[in-house]
C-alpha cells in the first residue's frame, strides 16, 4: 500500500513538473487521446460501464521509454471529451513490480474487474509472467487481489494480455503467448466465476494448424463475435515483410471464423491486417451499450524508431487512434470513425466539387491543422490522384496498378517512405488530420491508413493532384480542440 501511494505521488509531481513544456509541444494533437506526460502504448480494459466508456491505457509517467507500465485512465459520456482520471493500477506488488502490462476489462455483479498481466523480471532477467486481478466498485479505485493464473504448461514466459468475456453462462480468456518451440500462439482459458480459471487449449497458433509458425510470439488478443462470424484480433510478431503486407517492425490484424465455446476450438481463415499505415498496433475492443463493436490502437508500433520522434524534447511520446466501429462486410473488417466525431465539426463544411486536367490545385478553406476531409464520388479516367497534407504526408492512388499508397516524410531521416495496399477502385476517402497524425478511411472503411507525421510549422496546406483527369466532391470541417 505504502508503495502504491508513493508512486501516485510520483506520477503527480511528474505531471505538474513538465505540464507547460509537454503543453507547448505544437505536435500536441487537438482530439486524440495522448499521455499528460511520458509514454503510452496499448488500450486496456476498454468498456462501457453504467453510461461511461473507460479507457486505461499503458502509461509510463517518468520518461518517454518503455518500463514498469502504469494503468492510465481516460473517461467520457460522448467518446469525444475525455476526462484523465487518477492512475488506476500502479506496479507496486512483488506479482507486477516490473509492471501492469496489458489486460482487459468486464462487468461482474455491479463491478468493475480488470484483468491484466504482472510482468516480473528476476534478479538474473529471468521474466515472470501473472495474470492478475483487480475490481473496482465506482471505476475508479482498484482493489487489488494478485494472480489468478500462472505460467501453464508449454508456454515461455512471454505470456500477456488477458482479454475476458462472456458466452453461454461462463466466461473465457484469451492470453497471448509463446510456445516453449518459440511460436507465437493464443491461450483459451475458462471460469465460471472470473477467480479460478483452467486453460481449455492453444486457440491459435504454435506448431500446429492454421496459424502454424506465424512468428514467435502473438500480443493483445481479442476474440468476440460480430454479425455471425468470430473475429480474434491479434498482434503478431516476427512475420517477415511479404510485398505489400507485413511492412512495419510487428503486424496487428485478424482472422474471422467460427469458436465453439463447448470445445474451445476455433476454426478460421487466413490472417489479414487491420491497418495498412505505419502506425497501429495493439488494437482492443468492447460492445458499447448501443450494441457497436468499438476499437482503440495504439497509433505507434514497438521497436519501431520510438526515440526518434521530435515530441520527446517535450517530454512526452504516442497517442491513441480515434475509436473507430467495426463492421463485417463478407469476411472483411470495415472500420468507420465513431459516428460521435462528427461534434468535433466546429463549423459548416467548406464544399466544393472539383475537376483537375493534369494539374495540382489548392481550394479555398480548404486546409487546416486539424480538420477532418472528405472525398466522394472519386472519378478517375486515367493516371493517379494524389493528396498532399502539409507537405509531409501524400496519399496517391494509380487508377492502372489499383494501388493505394501513403507517403510520408521519415521523422528519422526525413526520407520519404510508404505504405502500400491493392485497392479495386477508390470511391471514397475520409481524412482525420491532428497536427502530427492521419487517419484515412477508403471506401467507407474497406481500407484503413494511420500514420504520425510531423510538418514543418504552420504548414496547413492540402494540395489535390491528377496526373490526367479526376473528379471529385470534397468537404472539410474545421475540428474542435478537446485537449
Ligand atoms: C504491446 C505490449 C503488450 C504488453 C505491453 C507492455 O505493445 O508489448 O504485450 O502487455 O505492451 O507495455
Amino acid at each position: 500500500m505504502r508503495m502504491d501511494q508513493k508512486l501516485r505521488a510520483e506520477v503527480k509531481e511528474e505531471m505538474a513538473k513538465h505540464k507547460d513544456c509537454v503543453e507547448k509541444d505544437p505536435y500536441r494533437l487537438h482530439y486524440h487521446l495522448m499521455p499528460p506526460v511520458g509514454l503510452l502504448n496499448d488500450p486496456n480494459g476498454f468498456i462501457h460501464w453504467k453510461g461511461t466508456y473507460h479507457l486505461f491505457y499503458q502509461w509510463m509517467p517518468f520518461k518517454t521509454e518503455h518500463g514498469a507500465k502504469f494503468w492510465g485512465h481516460y473517461t467520457s459520456k460522448d467518446l469525444v471529451n475525455w476526462q484523465h482520471e487518477e492512475v488506476a493500477l500502479t506496479p507496486a506488488e512483488w506479482f507486477e513490480k516490473n509492471g501492469c502490462y496489458s489486460g482487459s476489462a468486464i462487468e461482474h455483479e455491479e463491478k468493475l474487474y480488470l484483468f491484466y498481466t504482472g510482468n516480473v523480471k528476476d534478479e538474473h532477467g529471468q521474466r515472470e509472467s501473472y495474470q492478475c486481478l483487480a475490481t473496482s466498485e465506482d471505476g475508479f479505485h482498484f482493489e487489488k487481489h494478485g494472480p489468478v493464473i500462472t505460467l501453464p504448461e508449454g508456454f515461455t514466459a512471454h505470456f500477456r494480455d488477458p482479454k475476458v468475456w462472456q458466452q453461454d453462462g461462463r466466461y473465457f480468456m484469451v492470453v497471448g503467448a509463446q510456445t516453449e518451440s518459440l511460436k507465437g500462439a493464443i491461450a483459451l482459458f475458462q471460469s465460471g466465476d472470473l477467480r479460478d480459471w483452467t486453460f481449455v487449449r492453444t486457440l491459435t497458433g504454435g506448431d500446429s494448424g492454421a496459424l502454424a509458425n506465424f512468428g514467435y510470439m502473438f500480443e493483445c488478443p481479442d476474440l468476440f463475435h460480430l454479425d455471425g462470424k468470430d473475429i480474434l484480433i491479434f498482434s503478431p510478431q516476427g512475420i517477415e515483410p511479404d510485398g505489400m503486407k507485413y511492412n512495419n517492425v510487428y503486424q496487428a490484424g485478424y482472422t474471422v471464423g467460427t469458436f465453439a465455446p463447448e470445445t474451445g476450438e476455433y476454426e478460421h481463415n487466413e490472417f489479414v491486417e487491420l491497418d495498412r499505415g505505419f502506425d497501429f498496433y495493439a488494437p482492443q475492443t468492447t460492445i458499447d451499450e448501443q450494441g457497436r463493436r468499438l476499437l482503440f490502437a495504439w497509433m505507434s508500433v514497438p521497436d519501431q524508431n520510438e526515440q526518434q520522434h521530435p515530441t520527446i524534447k517535450h517530454k512526452w511520446i504516442h497517442t491513441m487512434t480515434i475509436p473507430r466501429q467495426l463492421q463485417l462486410k463478407g469476411d472483411k473488417l470495415y472500420q468507420i470513425p465513431a459516428k460521435e466525431l462528427e461534434r468535433l465539426r466546429t463549423h459548416d463544411a467548406v464544399i466544393d466539387d472539383v475537376v483537375l486536367n493534369n494539374e495540382v490545385k489548392q481550394i479555398n478553406g480548404v486546409n487546416g491543422q486539424s480538420i477532418e476531409l472528405f472525398m466522394e464520388d472519386i472519378e478517375i479516367e486515367a493516371g493517379w490522384f494524389d493528396v498532399t497534407i502539409s507537405d509531409a504526408a501524400r496519399i496517391i492512388y494509380s487508377s492502372e496498378q489499383r494501388v493505394l499508397t501513403l507517403e510520408r516524410k521519415s521523422y528519422v531521416n526525413g526520407i520519404v517512405e510508404k505504405r502500400q495496399c491493392k485497392l479495386e477502385q477508390l470511391r471514397d476517402a475520409r481524412l482525420y488530420i491532428d497536427t502530427s497524425s492521419v487517419e484515412l478511411f477508403v471506401n467507407d472503411g474497406e481500407e484503413v491508413f494511420t500514420t504520425r507525421f510531423y510538418p514543418t510549422k504552420d504548414n496547413e496546406d492540402v494540395v489535390f493532384g491528377a496526373s490526367e483527369k479526376c473528379r471529385f466532391s470534397v468537404k472539410k470541417w474545421t475540428l474542435a480542440k478537446v485537449f
